[in-house]
C-alpha cells in the first residue's frame, strides 16, 4: 500500500464529492482538479487545496505523478474522449456511468485498460448503498434460495430530471434506471439478458420542456435463465429536498423474499419556514458533518484502495458495457413497440461481419 496522487475532471455535484472524499484520506499524497466553470474551480480548491487546479484536464494528464483519475465531467459525451486521454496517459480510471455513448466506444476503452493492465471502472455507486449490497449478498448466501424475480422502481425530482434532460437526449434507462440494470444483473449473475420490452410514459416533463422527454420508463427483461425483471425510472417528481431520490425493491426466490424501502423517508425535517423536507435523501448522498449519508463516499474510496492496495475493483467495465447494450435495446424496445433480442446485431462479431462483406 502506497498514498497516490489522484485527479478529480469536473467538479460539479458528484465531482466536488468525490474531490472533498479524496481531499481528506490519508491514501492522498496529492489531489489534482480541472473545472470550466471557474467560480466552482474556485470553491472546489478553496474546499479542498489541490496541488493543481486548471481549467484544462490534459494539463492533469501530463502529471506523471497522477496515477488515478475520477472523470464526473458532463455532458455525459465527455465520458469517453476524457477515459480514453486518460487510459492512454497511462493512469487508472474511475469514470462516471454512462461509460460512453456507443458501444464500439465502450469497447475500445475497455481494450485499452486491459491492453495496459490499468484499472477501469464504472460509477454504479447504488452497489456501495448498504440496502443493495446485503440484497447481493443474501443472494450469493443461497438466504432466499433461487431467485425467481425482481422489481425495482426509482423516481427523482422534476428539478433533476431538467438538470439531466437539458444536458443530453439520454433516455431515463440510460441515465437513471442503469443504476437499477446493473444491480439486478449483478445479483443475478451469471445469467444474461437475451430479451427487452420496453414503454415510456409522458406527462409533466414534456409539458414543462415541449421537448420530447418522457417523465418514466419501464423496463421489462427476460434472461437466458428463464426469470424476469421489472426496472422502471423517473425523474418527474415534485421536490422533498434539493436531488430527492426514492427507491423501492423486490427480490423474490425459492425459499424467501427481500423487500427494500429506500424511499428515504426515514428523516422528517419539518420547519415554518420550509415546510417538510426530506434530508439525506439524494442518490450519491451528503456530507453530514463527520460523518456521510449515502454511497458516494465509500465508492470513491474503494476505487482509491484499489490503485493504492492493487486490489481489484467491484464494478468490471464489461458489466458497465453489458447493461449500457440492455438500456439501448430497452430505448430501441421503447421506439418500436415491440421487444428487442440482445445480444444487439453491433455485439455479434460473427453477424456484424456478414453484414460488412
Ligand atoms: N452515481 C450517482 O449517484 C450519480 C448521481 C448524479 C450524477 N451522476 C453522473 O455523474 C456525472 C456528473 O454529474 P453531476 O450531476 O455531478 O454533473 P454537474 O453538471 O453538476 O458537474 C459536471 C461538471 O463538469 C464540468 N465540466 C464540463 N466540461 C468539463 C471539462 N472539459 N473539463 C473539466 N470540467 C468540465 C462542468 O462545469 C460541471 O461543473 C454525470 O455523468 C452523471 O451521469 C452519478
Amino acid at each position: 500500500m502506497k498514498p497516490v496522487e489522484v485527479a478529480v475532471i469536473g467538479t460539479g455535484w458528484c465531482g466536488g464529492i468525490r474531490a472533498q472524499t479524496c481531499a481528506g484520506h490519508a491514501l492522498v499524497r496529492g489531489l489534482h482538479i480541472a473545472e470550466t466553470r471557474p467560480e466552482r474551480l474556485a470553491e472546489v480548491a478553496n474546499a479542498t487545496h489541490p496541488r493543481t487546479a486548471t481549467a484544462d484536464y490534459r494539463e492533469l494528464l501530463k502529471i506523471q505523478e497522477i496515477e488515478a483519475v475520477y472523470i464526473s465531467a458532463t455532458p455525459e459525451s465527455t465520458h469517453y474522449p476524457m477515459a480514453r486521454d486518460s487510459l492512454l496517459a497511462g493512469k487508472h480510471v474511475f469514470l462516471e456511468k454512462p461509460i460512453a455513448i456507443e458501444l464500439h466506444e465502450a469497447d475500445e476503452l475497455i481494450a485499452i485498460a486491459n491492453r495496459s493492465g490499468l484499472k477501469f471502472t464504472i460509477g454504479y455507486s447504488q452497489r456501495f448503498n448498504p440496502k443493495h449490497a446485503f440484497v447481493k449478498k443474501s443472494i450469493t448466501e443461497g438466504k432466499i434460495g433461487r431467485p425467481v424475480s425482481a422489481l425495482v422502481s426509482r423516481h427523482i425530482t422534476r428539478g433533476l430530471g431538467k438538470k439531466i434532460t437539458g444536458r443530453s437526449k439520454l433516455s431515463p434507462a440510460a441515465m437513471e434506471a442503469t443504476h437499477d440494470l446493473d444491480f439486478v444483473l449483478w445479483c443475478l449473475e451469471p445469467a444474461k439478458p437475451v430479451r427487452v420490452y420496453s414503454q415510456v410514459n409522458y406527462g409533466a416533463m414534456k409539458e414543462a420542456t415541449g421537448g420530447d422527454i418522457p417523465d418514466n420508463q419501464w423496463i421489462m427483461v427476460t434472461m437466458d435463465n428463464g426469470i424476469s425483471f421489472v426496472v422502471g425510472g423517473g425523474w418527474s417528481l415534485p421536490p422533498g429536498y434539493p436531488n430527492f431520490a426514492t427507491t423501492w425493491i423486490e427480490m423474490i426466490g425459492t425459499e424467501g423474499a427481500l423487500l427494500v424501502d429506500d424511499s428515504h423517508r426515514d428523516v422528517v425535517l419539518n420547519t415554518m419556514k420550509d415546510g417538510m423536507r426530506l434530508p439525506m435523501s439524494s442518490m450519491p448522498g451528503e456530507f453530514v458533518d463527520h460523518a456521510y449519508a449515502g454511497p458516494m463516499e465509500r465508492e470513491t474510496i474503494h476505487f482509491l484502495e484499489a490503485v493504492a492496495c492493487d486490489r481489484p475493483v467491484l464494478v468490471k467495465p464489461e458489466q458497465a458495457r453489458q447493461v449500457m447494450e440492455l438500456y439501448i435495446a430497452a430505448d430501441l424496445s421503447a421506439e418500436r413497440n415491440e421487444p428487442v433480442t440482445l445480444p444487439l446485431p453491433e455485439s455479434r462479431p460473427a453477424l456484424a461481419a456478414g453484414a460488412a462483406r
